[in-house]
């Protein structure tokens, strides 16, 4: 090696900023000796912030390159070629790259713009999807929370993953120094997957959203602006809440029969059930913050002048000197709104657990059984809920259904028809008959003539040609990584 080595445990830290020393920090906690490097040492008086950096080295950034062996690079990419000065003394080491983009960059992630820059240095991508607050915050060690390591070094990458252990995280070895291009894109994705499910939820609710207009402004005109924003918008909130869910519960019936008529588990379902399988998560939750908001407005307005056929109206008689005067008088709630609201509440604590389970922490509390418990069976279930407290809401009005006023006026109807559908669906596919049939085929049983076997096997033998091909290049693919400091006795 080029370049002398002082002390292979000692890790510097260039950049004083929060991620620079939240990362210190950790460091200094698992017990590693960290030094850290400023472009003005002489003004970072660390102990003063914080009295674990006491006793901490600040030096500049030339002699932390020089002492350490490893090195963590906490600063930004624009920010980077300030170090090109210090391109000889780097030759050797390794350097842990923890930055994101600040913009996105489809064709070089950072950690390979650091490459290219430093081509003697070994680069590797780690910590970028932990916050600074995290970063710093001792009782953070969550199972789930993972840091995503990648490098061209191997031997370099399962160091790295016995120091993410240490400090308390998760690693997940995703390869080679390339792969930084995806593991740079994850902090700064937006929601990434629920882009249709949101999609779906717009079109679903300006369907629904045009009819309750038409309804109450066009056709009956029983309602003026100033209903608009809690008495007609909870119709289309609460009609598209149920689609939503009847559609999470939906697709795997349909999946179910995909199989059955393939009569094999090996052809992959088509792209747009596949996507809609993968959906369930994001759609379920969705129903459930629309149901919370049909809950709040309802209640809000939940009285006889908003919901008169709720209630049984008392007739008082008026008698005056020249005529009799009529009042109305509301008194209890109709037995069956009572019971609407009643179900209601059902429906509501069942999909508040299955939104508690959606959550990882706690979700990894539960065995794959009881998780589909809730999952499957209270989902269905609240499914059924919802769908019986749409049904005697309704039952008042429908009741009193005329020629003029009919059924298929009733938003309620309309908005059970789908879940109604999609209950019987699961009911037909949980009859033994077909749940045995699909249960086998699930066990790995080929109908006959179920699989096409010439395009499953082309597929197959496509597979394989590909494999071959990945082969080859990997084993042309010489590491080209620079030497690297022995790292055996790194903690
Ligand atoms: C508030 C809320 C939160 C939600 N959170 C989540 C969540 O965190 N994660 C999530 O995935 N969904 C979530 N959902 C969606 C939904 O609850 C689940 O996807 C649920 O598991 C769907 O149940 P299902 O019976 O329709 O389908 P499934 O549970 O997928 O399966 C139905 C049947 O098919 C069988 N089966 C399915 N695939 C196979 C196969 N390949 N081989 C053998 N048998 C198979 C199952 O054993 C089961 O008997 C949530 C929904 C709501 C409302
Ligand atoms: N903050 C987070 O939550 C977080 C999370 C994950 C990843 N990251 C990544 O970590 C890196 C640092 O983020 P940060 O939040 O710590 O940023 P920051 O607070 O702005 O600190 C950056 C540090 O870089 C140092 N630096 C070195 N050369 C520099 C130069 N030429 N000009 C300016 N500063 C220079 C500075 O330390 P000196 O003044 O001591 O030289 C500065 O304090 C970034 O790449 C970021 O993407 C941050």
């Amino acid at each position: 090696m080029a370049n002398a080595i002082v002390d292979l445990r000692v890790l510097g830290v260039i950049g004083t900023g929060d991620f620079g020393l939240a990362i210190s920090k950790r460091l200094l906690r698992a017990g590693y000796n960290v030094i850290i490097g400023s472009r003005f040492p002489e003004e970072r008086d660390l102990a003063k912030r914080d009295q674990i950096f006491a006793g901490v080295d600040v030096v500049s950034i030339e002699e932390c390159i020089k002492t350490a062996t490893m090195l963590v690079f906490a600063i930004h990419k624009k920010h980077f070629n300030s170090l090109l000065e210090f391109q000889d003394i780097l030759s050797g080491k390794v350097v842990i790259d923890v930055s994101n983009q600040d913009k996105r960059d489809r064709n070089e992630s950072n950690a390979e713009y650091l490459a290219s820059m430093f081509p003697q240095t070994c680069f590797v991508k780690a910590f970028n999807v932990v916050s600074a607050y995290n970063m710093e915050n001792i009782g953070y060690c969550t199972e789930e929370k993972r840091v995503y390591v990648a490098s061209d070094n191997p031997e370099v990458r399962h160091v790295i993953c016995e120091m993410v252990k240490l400090l308390g995280f998760v690693p997940v070895d995703m390869g080679r120094l390339r792969m930084s291009r995806g593991i740079e894109k994850m902090p700064i994705r937006l929601f990434s997957g629920w882009g249709g499910s949101f999609l779906i939820t717009l079109l679903i609710f300006v369907v629904w959203f045009i009819y309750a207009v038409f309804k109450f402004y066009v056709r009956m005109k029983i309602y003026d602006g100033a209903q608009f924003p809690l008495k007609v918008l909870n119709k289309p909130i609460c009609m598209t809440a149920i689609t939503l869910l009847a559609i999470t519960y939906l697709p795997s019936s349909v999946a179910g029969m995909t199989q059955i008529y393939y009569g094999t588990r090996h052809k992959r379902f088509p792209r747009w059930l596949d996507k809609w399988l993968k959906a369930r998560k994001s759609l379920g939750i969705i129903a459930l913050f629309l149901i919370f908001i049909h809950v709040m407005m309802s209640t809000l307005t939940m009285g006889p002048t908003y919901y008169p056929d709720f209630y049984v109206f008392k007739s008082i008689l008026l008698s005056t000197n020249k005529s009799e005067l009529f009042l109305y008088q509301p008194g209890w709630m109709l037995w069956q709104a009572e019971t609407a609201m009643f179900l209601g509440i059902i429906a509501l604590m069942l999909l508040l657990i299955l939104g508690l389970t959606a959550i990882p922490s706690v979700a990894h509390t539960l065995n794959w059984r009881e998780w589909r418990f809730v999952q499957s069976g209270c989902g269905h279930v609240a499914l059924f809920f919802c769908i019986a407290h749409a049904i005697f809401r309704g039952l008042p009005n429908w009741a009193k259904a005329t020629k003029k006023v009919h059924v298929l006026d009733s938003l309620a109807f309309l908005a059970v028809i789908i879940p109604v559908l999609t209950l019987l669906f699961k009911l037909f596919m949980i009859m033994p008959c077909i749940a045995n049939h699909l249960h086998k085929i699930r066990q790995g049983f080929d109908r006959e003539d179920s699989m096409d076997s010439k395009e499953e096997s082309t597929s197959k033998s496509h597979d394989r040609k590909k494999f071959r091909r990945k082969k080859k290049s990997k084993e042309r693919d010489v590491f080209t990584h620079p030497p690297v400091a022995d790292l055996q006795d790194i903690p």
